[in-house]
């Protein structure tokens, strides 16, 4: 039975995108929009852009683009901003990076070169390898001021509406939950007195929610995902997500993993590997860095093998994660996965996975889905935790007395069946009976 449909907002001519850290992800995202509405290349990545939603029954053949069935902004609209601890535009990142071929940046190099990183709010102490050159002054009260400030005059200044906030900044250390996070009034606290327990990726996070921009996290560093910001969120009606973009080695695991589990076949082992070369494994070869990667890549398999259910199957899993710095390799990063598997009567099996990709192709097209969803989502006035997007992060927020979903599939169903319910259209259950004939294709 269909519903009936969400009062959504038109989506604006304009949306601005504002990205704390322009670094590899930030600029692969920019300039990909930029090359593809200069005609250079397609969105290939990008549900928003490429992917189909089917509706209703099968025989009715109805599947349009997801970008003509929900209400979005066309890429030509979207206005870029940001902040960065190094200056440069984003011509420069773009060419530090290494990710696009030059050919390409120079094509599009005089848009590029007109974007220009705000100072950045930064403590050293969070990403030791960095030594920032373009950062705000003071205290952390003064940086969430002047960053709030940022956002108005980007606004005024593009005669923007509306915005959102997606956070591809460096991987900060890994810091415990501690009273500074727990209410608002003790986060305002905090701020007021600098207390360093407030990492600059909170200090961005109450920012865009104070300013009412609907804010993502593609990192693995606890920012909105604290109870302060959460309520704060709640409370004034923005929604949040986060975190960890699923890109490489975690997508593959979480489409592994559920098919052991559907065929109840053991897992003994999973080692996972990784070389990279970019400046975010140079960050993460930093031990405390590292921990916060760590927990996000390392929670996904517990929650899909649920070993409290199935002892027998998973009660033994040894489960590694390592990252390895490889300058040689840049952005190119590798993957390897060794999984030691057993069947009927324990024989063992094995699997290896050898990933060869590239770090920020595989992000920029979340990054563009993100901001275009969030949008979505504040227009059909969806706040806090918006977990049908759970589908792009490694470490998808949830709502506290629920653990998350981590299966790539059931991810990608939630996501479409909530756009079906937005737009008042039947959810797909796959029941399969004569009324309610359902496929697999999602
Ligand atoms: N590329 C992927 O596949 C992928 C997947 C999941 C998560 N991520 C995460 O996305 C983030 C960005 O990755 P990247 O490859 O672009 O890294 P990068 O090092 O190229 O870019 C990060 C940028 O953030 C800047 N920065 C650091 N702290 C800042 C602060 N407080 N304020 C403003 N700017 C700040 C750095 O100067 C740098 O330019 C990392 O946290 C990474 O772990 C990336």
């Amino acid at each position: 039975m269909a519903n009936k449909p969400r009062a959504i907002a038109p989506a604006p001519q304009k949306l601005g995108v504002l990205l704390p850290g322009m670094g590899a992800v930030a600029s692969t995202f920019v300039a990909g929009v930029l090359a593809v509405r200069n005609g250079l290349g397609e969105p290939v990545g990008s549900i928003t852009q490429l992917g189909r939603i089917r509706l209703g029954k099968r025989t009715e053949k109805r599947n349009p683009l997801i970008k003509e069935f929900v209400p979005l902004t066309d890429l030509s609209g979207l206005v870029f901003g940001g902040w960065d601890i190094f200056g440069g535009n984003l011509y420069d990142a773009c060419t530090t990076a290494e990710v696009l071929d030059q050919r390409l940046i120079d094509k599009i190099g005089d848009e590029l070169r007109t974007i220009e990183p705000m100072p950045g709010a930064f403590d050293p102490s969070y990403v030791k390898r960095l030594n920032g050159t373009h950062m705000k002054p003071g205290t952390r009260r003064d940086w969430a001021e002047a960053v709030r400030a940022d956002i108005r005059k980007f606004k005024a200044d593009h005669g923007l509406e509306q915005a959102v906030m997606i956070n591809c900044c460096s991987t900060e250390v890994y810091r415990e939950l501690t009273d500074a996070h727990r209410t608002i009034e003790a986060f305002e606290r905090a701020l007021d007195e600098n207390d360093s327990n407030i990492s600059p990726a909170m200090v961005y996070a109450y920012s865009a929610i104070m300013e009412g921009v609907p804010y993502a996290n593609g990192t693995p560093n606890r920012a909105a995902d604290v109870p302060a910001l959460l309520e704060l969120a709640a409370q004034r009606g923005v929604p949040v997500c986060g975190k960890d973009y699923k890109t490489g080695q975690t997508l593959v695991k979480t489409v592994l993993s559920p098919m052991f589990k559907a065929r109840a076949l053991g897992v003994r082992g999973w080692f996972s590997t990784n070389i990279l070369g970019n400046r975010d494994g140079e960050v993460l070869d930093e031990p405390e860095n590292f921990k916060s990667k760590e927990v996000t890549k390392l929670g996904v398999l517990d929650t899909i093998l649920q070993p409290d259910l199935y002892p027998s199957l998973y009660g033994d899993l040894y489960h590694k994660v390592r990252i390895n710095y490889y300058p040689p390799r840049g952005d190119a990063k590798e993957g390897w996965d060794n999984i030691d598997i057993f069947g009927w009567l324990g024989y063992p099996m094995q699997i290896k996975v050898d990933f060869l990709c590239r770090d920020s192709i595989l992000a920029a097209p979340i990054v563009l889905d993100l901001a275009l969803f969030l949008n979505l989502a504040q227009r059909a006035k969806m706040k806090g935790i918006q977990e049908w997007l759970s589908f792009y992060f490694k470490s998808p927020m949830t709502a506290a007395e629920v653990y998350p979903e981590h299966d790539l599939f059931i991810q990608q169903k939630k996501l479409k069946n909530n756009l079906r319910h937005m737009m008042g259209e039947e959810l797909i259950t796959h029941l399969g009976t004569e009324y309610y004939d359902e496929g697999t294709d999602e």
